[in-house]
């Protein structure tokens, strides 16, 4: 499994290109705006067929090219029920995007039951609310490692101050679901550098404040 970032848009977010080398079999998690050709230009490079454009959640930042890639890349897009009313109205979000983006056309639902396949390895889903109620980590536990979106940074954790946001949820889901995993759970955040659970539970001091409140 080859992972290679696409940081790119205006408040610089990570597209992940994620592929198989023995099958060329790949995915993509988030599409920042302007990077739709580069990510494109790339899978054909590789020789690659992409099978799954996933959002991690609904923001125009992750999600401002996504349409085009699909187009471009004829693969499936894939997110939570509960952000696909961000995706179809983009540019009517309380922070706009700095230029008028496409809505994305979800083709397929995602839930816990999920699991998508890229060659030999399976990402199950885990849902996520708290940055959005629509936020998920996309996680390979025989490759350790997750996507987790907005919802986990290296040092920090997603704002809950946007619409559908809950500092109660996001608590809940750092504290029950993502940091229920093992310390070698290798983290890949939606912006920013990426991590470990180990370091995240030794030196994140949002995730302390969450456990100390518990
Ligand atoms: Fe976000």
């Amino acid at each position: 499994m080859v992972i290679e970032k696409f940081e790119d848009g205006p408040i610089w977010t990570i597209g992940y290109l994620v592929y198989d080398e023995e099958s060329r079999e790949g995915m993509v998690v988030d599409v920042p705006m302007w990077s739709s050709e580069k990510i494109y230009k790339r899978t054909r490079e590789l020789g690659l067929s992409i099978k799954h454009i996933v959002a991690t959640h609904g923001h125009w930042d992750h999600i401002g090219e996504m349409e085009r890639l699909a187009e471009l890349t004829g693969a499936q897009v894939s997110a939570l029920r509960g952000d696909e009313w961000m995706m179809r109205d983009p540019n009517g979000m309380v922070i706009p995007p700095p230029e008028q983006i496409e809505p994305v056309n979800v083709d397929s639902f995602l839930d816990e039951k999920s699991i998508l396949q890229i060659g030999k390895t399976s990402f199950s889903i885990i849902q996520t609310p708290g940055h959005s109620v629509g936020s998920l980590c996309l996680y390979a536990e025989e490759e350790r490692l997750m996507f987790t979106g907005d919802t986990l940074f290296a040092g920090s954790i997603g704002r809950t101050d946007l619409p559908t946001g809950s500092m109660e949820e996001i608590s809940r889901s750092i504290s029950e679901k993502i940091m229920s995993l093992s310390d070698d759970v290798r983290v890949l955040p939606g912006h920013g550098a990426e991590s470990t659970l180990k370091k995240e539970r030794a030196e994140n001091r949002f995730v302390h404040m969450i456990f100390a409140e518990k």
